[in-house]
C-alpha cells in the first residue's frame, strides 16, 4: 500500500524560517495594532459541530468543509471561519458581558478549494470583530482599524472598497423574478458579467429596478460613482436613497480623517458571504492580485444564536500578506504608486486570429503578435500593453491569480474550470455550441442501463446530467472525443460543436443542445479595481468594435 509518509496534502504546505519569520512579523503587526485599539484576543477550537455552520442559513456550502465525526457519531467540521464561531461564543459564555465588545483573533481556517489551483486549503487569519454597537462611528472605527492593521505591513499601495449589500438585497425585494432568475441575476452582478446581466434583465418588464440592477455592476470607482448612483437611484424607495448616503457618509468621512486617497466605492460589491447585513468592503494592495481583507456589518447572524445583537468585523489573510512581504524581501516600505501596464493572457490556437484581428481594430500594431513564433510573450509596440500566450485553462489562473490583469478564453473553458474573476465582454467570436451527441439511430435516453458519457468537459457533463437528475456515468478524454462511442467506450459524448462536420463525420448526430458559447474578456478582480481607468477604456474599446463586428 502506497504510504503517504513523506508529503503534505494538497493545499497545504510546511513553512521555513524566513516564511515562518515573515508571517511573524505580520502577526506581530497586527496584534499590535487590534491590541491598541483595545481588542482582547480569542481562540476558538479547531473543530466544531457542524450544526454550529449550518443554522437557520447555510453560510458555507458543505462540501467546501472538513468534516470528521466524534465517539458518538456526531458531524463535526475543520474550523472554516472565525466569525462564525465567535458569534456562538459571544452568544453563549460571554452572553450578558459589557458591550460593545471588541475582539480578535488569530487562527486557521480550514476550507477545501478545488484542486491543483495553487490555493490553500489552510489559511491563516487575524481580524476582529465589534459586537454590540451599531452606530455610524463603530463603522467607521473598524473600517480605519483595517486600513491601519494593513499599513502597519504595506508593501504596496492599500485600497479600501466599500459597498452596501442592502442595494441589492432591496432590489431582490422589488424583482418580481423567480428565485432561480434572482440567483444569475447576483452570480452576473457578482462577477460583473455585465452582457450576461443585460440578457436576463431584457427578459423582464423594463421598470427602474431593472434598469438599476443593470447599472449596478459598473457603479464602481472614485466618488463620481455617488453622482452616477443619486442620478440611477432617484425616486426609488427611500430606503435606497437611505442607504446611498449612508455610503456617501462613510465616504466623507473616511476623507475628512485623511483616508481620500485609498477609498473606492463599489455598488457592485455583493459576493460577500451571506452573513453580511449593510456596509462591506474589501483591502486590496497593488501587489497581490486578490483581496487581503474582507469585511462587512452582520446585523443578523448572532440572532441565529439566539442573541440579537449588531456587529461588524473582518479578517485578514495573514498568509497572503507575509507571501507578499517575503517577495518585496522584507521591505516595509511603500511602493510607488501601481503602474498602469497591462497584461492580457490570450488563448493561443482557435481564437488567436480573432482576438489579434480584434486588438488591429482597437489600435494595436500587432505585427509582432502575428510573427511571434514560438514567443509566448510579446510586448505591443507604443502601448503599456504585454500578451502573453497561453493554453485556455492557463488563460483563467493567470487572471485569477493576478499575474496577468486580463485574458481571453472561451465559454467553455470558464464553465468547466470555473474560478474567480469578472467576466465583462462577451467577444462574439469563437462561436460553438455545447452538445450532447450519440451515434445515429440509438436511442439515447432509452433503456434503463447508466449511460456512459465521454468529454474532455466533465464539469460540464455532469452539470448538465444533475440537472436533469440522471445518473451517468463520465469519462474524461483528452481530445477528439468521438472516437470514444465509435470504440463503443462511451454511449454519448458532450463536446462543443462548431460546424457539425466532426460529428457528422464520425456517425454522430446531436440529442440536446446544452448551451452557445463564445470567447470572454475576463478580468482579475483587483486589477479591476486598481488600474479601473486603462481597463475600462480598453473594454469600452473592444466592447465599440464588437458591437460593429456583430
Ligand atoms: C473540437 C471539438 C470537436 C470539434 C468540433 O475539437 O472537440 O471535436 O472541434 O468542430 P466542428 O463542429 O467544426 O467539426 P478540437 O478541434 O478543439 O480538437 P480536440 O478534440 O483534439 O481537442
Amino acid at each position: 500500500m502506497k504510504r503517504y509518509d513523506r508529503i503534505t496534502p494538497e493545499g497545504t504546505k510546511d513553512l521555513l524560517f524566513a516564511e515562518c519569520a515573515s508571517r511573524k512579523r505580520v502577526e506581530s503587526s497586527l496584534h499590535s495594532v487590534f491590541e491598541e485599539a483595545g481588542y482582547q484576543q480569542v481562540i476558538t477550537p479547531g473543530f466544531e459541530f457542524y450544526d454550529v455552520f449550518s443554522s437557520s442559513e447555510m453560510y458555507f456550502p458543505q462540501e467546501d468543509m472538513y468534516k470528521l465525526m466524534d465517539d458518538k457519531g456526531r458531524v463535526m467540521v475543520a474550523r472554516p471561519d472565525s466569525t462564525i464561531p465567535i458569534a456562538r461564543l459571544v452568544s453563549t459564555k460571554l452572553k450578558g458581558y459589557p458591550l460593545p465588545l471588541k475582539l480578535y483573533y488569530s487562527q486557521s481556517l480550514f476550507r477545501k478549494n478545488p484542486g491543483l489551483r495553487g490555493r490553500s486549503n489552510e489559511l491563516f487569519q487575524m481580524g476582529i470583530e465589534l459586537i454590540g454597537d451599531a452606530t455610524f462611528q463603530s463603522d467607521i472605527e473598524v473600517l480605519t482599524l483595517g486600513a491601519k492593521a494593513l499599513s502597519s505591513v504595506r508593501t504596496s499601495s492599500l485600497r479600501i472598497e466599500i459597498g452596501h449589500v442592502g442595494v441589492f438585497q432591496l432590489l431582490m425585494e422589488h424583482l418580481s423574478a423567480d428565485s432561480e432568475l434572482k440567483a444569475r441575476i447576483h452570480e452576473f452582478i457578482s462577477a460583473k458579467n455585465y452582457g450576461a446581466l443585460s440578457a436576463k434583465l431584457d427578459r423582464l418588464e423594463d421598470s427602474q429596478t431593472t434598469r438599476i440592477l443593470r447599472e449596478l455592476p459598473k457603479l464602481f470607482g472614485g466618488k463620481e460613482v455617488f453622482q452616477k448612483a443619486e442620478a440611477l437611484f432617484d425616486g426609488y424607495d427611500e430606503r435606497l436613497i437611505e442607504m446611498l448616503d449612508y455610503l456617501k457618509r462613510v465616504y466623507e468621512e473616511l476623507t475628512a480623517i485623511g483616508l481620500e486617497e485609498l477609498v473606492i466605492i463599489d455598488f457592485g460589491l455583493v459576493n460577500q458571504a451571506d452573513y453580511y447585513s449593510s456596509l462591506v468592503f474589501k483591502g486590496y494592495l497593488s501587489s497581490v492580485g486578490e483581496p487581503v481583507l474582507s469585511g462587512g456589518r452582520y446585523d443578523g447572524l448572532l440572532k441565529d444564536f439566539g442573541n440579537d445583537l449588531p456587529a461588524i468585523g473582518f479578517g485578514i489573510s495573514v498568509d497572503i500578506l507575509a507571501a507578499d512581504l517575503l517577495r518585496s524581501n522584507g521591505s516595509l516600505e511603500k511602493e510607488e504608486e501601481p503602474n498602469h501596464r497591462l497584461r492580457i493572457a490570450l488563448t493561443k490556437g482557435r481564437l488567436e486570429k480573432n482576438a489579434i484581428d480584434l486588438f488591429q481594430q482597437i489600435g494595436f500594431d500587432t505585427e509582432h503578435l502575428k510573427e511571434k513564433g514560438r514567443r509566448l510573450f510579446v510586448t505591443v509596440p507604443g502601448r503599456e500593453i504585454d500578451i502573453v500566450f497561453a493554453k485556455a485553462a492557463d488563460v483563467i489562473t493567470y487572471v485569477e491569480h493576478g499575474v496577468c490583469d486580463l485574458g481571453i478564453v472561451g465559454m467553455d473553458t470558464i464553465l468547466e474550470s470555473g474560478g474567480t474573476f469578472y467576466e465583462v465582454l462577451n467577444l462574439g467570436f469563437g462561436k460553438c455550441r455545447f452538445v450532447l451527441a450519440a451515434p445515429k439511430e440509438t436511442d439515447f435516453f432509452g433503456g434503463y442501463g447508466t449511460k456512459r458519457i465521454a468529454t474532455k468537459y466533465p464539469k460540464v457533463a455532469r452539470d448538465f446530467f444533475e440537472d436533469k437528475g440522471m445518473d451517468v456515468q463520465v469519462i474524461r478524454i483528452e481530445g477528439s472525443v468521438e472516437l470514444a462511442p465509435i470504440l463503443n467506450l462511451a454511449d454519448g459524448i458532450v463536446d462543443i460543436v462548431e460546424t457539425g462536420s466532426t460529428l457528422k463525420e464520425n456517425g454522430l448526430v446531436i440529442v440536446e443542445e446544452i448551451r452557445g458559447i463564445s470567447a470572454r474578456l475576463i478580468v482579475n478582480e483587483a486589477s479591476m479595481k486598481l488600474k479601473k481607468n486603462v481597463i475600462d477604456d480598453l473594454i469600452t474599446d473592444m466592447e465599440r468594435k464588437v458591437q460593429e463586428n456583430s
